[in-house]
């Protein structure tokens, strides 16, 4: 199951996911002389070999160095329909004698099973591992359903399915930051843990992917997936081993303790504009933005709100994770009428990474406490992160998955926000730029932590 790649399959080759993402990471990889393999692209294009390597050139912004000649030198294409079987007979003869394959689906997941099907007709399905980019279906059922249908052709240690989310290091940061240090563990459970609050917000709205956002909304799109598998990670017991399959089984087991969402636990939000947007249903209600509140049912977090906020059009882009402490049992220092703030562990992912503690200490000339941030920028002192799609397609190649969806966690999390699937009353409305429907405020205990400020 860990067999390593003699050549990358890229499905979808001419398609939005490759210029994006995955043609530019080819390019640095093979700067960086991570990777070197026949790259053999699939997609329905008129363009031959010479107009798909322009094509790459321009989605690496138009290089001309000896890195991207090499990348040229390793493309192939084989142009043709997923569903025609002699484009698979054309693929079967530009990959053979090119050992273990991996198939790398950048497709509509509508294809997904088209495709699998199309390499296990050429017996492309031997030696070969499948990728596949995300949604992994639409509810739990359909998740199941694509599943069966990918597992008539490629067993589960041969499937990876992407969150891109898990190919970002500073995601990764979070598990050593926790297991690493002995400074958290002890104190990262109910007894000490009022809340946790996590925020992934972006400032711009659905942009051209109106029609896609439309069927989806924020809870598939990044709820179901990227943030519950963060939710994971940060409330997992510490994996007996650091190898792929132990880490895999501690976040399962604390996904199985999620409780299903109460829909009286959740908010839904749709920013004013929406509705006029190319490719969104008129009277659609899609939610843009969500906020609720997810209880974990063991030892561990029990009665502890997992607090979990996103939506587009909102006032910054930032990724972040506030914990915040339950307050000392005597208050001695309060600031007049108010209380002591609470202390507030802050796990910075996006746009830089780091870790900043809420402390309180004493205002100057007062007897009082004033919250001081202290404050670690990873990158400043351990240097430059890696990106989260190199990281991707290394592990699509090296076969290592760990930073893929396992089934199992994939139908955990679809179990977990089934309930807020079926809601369709209206979303509440929200203005660009602001941090949604003022009812948004009532999820989290005490309100929403604002961003941390030590990060500008
Ligand atoms: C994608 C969602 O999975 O993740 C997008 O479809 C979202 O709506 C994106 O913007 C966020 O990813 P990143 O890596 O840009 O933060």
């Amino acid at each position: 199951e860990m067999e390593q790649a003699g050549a990358l399959v890229l499905f979808g080759v001419t398609g939005d996911l490759a210029r994006k993402m995955l043609l530019p990471a080819l390019y640095r990889l093979t700067a960086d002389s991570r990777l070197d393999l026949p790259v053999i692209g699939v997609a329905k294009t008129d363009l031959d070999l010479d107009g798909l390597r322009e094509h790459a050139r321009e989605a690496c912004g138009g290089v001309r160095d000896a890195a991207f000649e090499k990348l040229a030198g390793n493309l192939r294409l084989v142009a043709g329909d997923y569903r025609d079987p002699a484009t698979f007979e054309r693929l079967r003869e530009e990959t053979a004698g090119k050992g273990f394959l991996t198939h790398y689906l950048a497709v509509p997941p509508a294809l997904f099973a088209a495709v699998a099907e199309g390499l296990a007709g050429a017996g492309l399905n031997r030696d070969a591992r499948l990728v596949v980019e995300k949604p992994f279906g639409h509810d739990l059922g359909s998740a199941r359903e694509l599943n069966n249908a990918l597992l008539r052709h490629f067993d589960e240690d041969h499937l990876r399915r992407v969150d891109h989310f898990l190919g970002k290091e500073p995601v990764e940061d979070l598990m050593v930051f926790r297991f690493a240090n002995m400074l958290l563990e002890p104190i990262w459970n109910r007894s000490f843990i009022r809340s946790v609050q996590i925020t992934m917000a972006e400032d711009f709205d659905v942009r051209d992917r109106g029609a896609f956002y439309d069927a989806n909304g924020t809870v598939r799109d990044v709820v179901q997936n990227h943030l519950l598998q963060l939710l994971a990670i940060l409330a997992m017991d510490p994996p007996p081993s650091t190898d792929a399959r132990a880490q895999l089984d501690e976040k399962w087991r604390v996904l199985r303790a999620v409780q299903a969402i109460d829909p009286a636990d959740v908010v839904r939000g749709q920013y004013t504009g929406y509705l006029d947007t190319d490719g969104v249903r008129p009277g659609s209600t899609t939610e843009t933005y969500v906020a609720l509140r997810a209880y974990i049912d063991n030892w561990r977090w029990a009665g502890v709100p997992w607090c979990i906020r996103s939506g587009k059009a909102l006032p910054t882009t930032d990724l972040e994770v506030v914990a915040e402490l339950r307050r000392p049992p005597v208050t001695m220092f309060a600031n007049g009428d108010a209380p002591d703030s609470p202390n507030l562990i802050r796990f910075r992912l996006q746009p830089d990474a780091g870790v900043t503690f809420d402390l309180l200490a004493k205002e100057p000339g007062k007897m009082h406490a004033r919250p001081v941030p202290v404050s670690v920028d990873f990158t400043k002192v351990l240097g430059p992160m890696e990106a989260a799609y190199e990281r991707i397609l290394l592990d699509a190649v090296s076969g290592d998955p760990r930073r893929f969806a396992r089934f199992d966690l994939v139908e955990e999390s679809w179990r977990i926000v089934q309930p807020v699937l079926g809601l369709d009353e209206a979303p509440l409305p929200y203005e660009r730029g602001s941090w949604g429907p003022v009812a948004a405020a009532e999820i989290a205990p005490g309100g929403w932590h604002e961003i941390s400020t030590t990060f500008d």
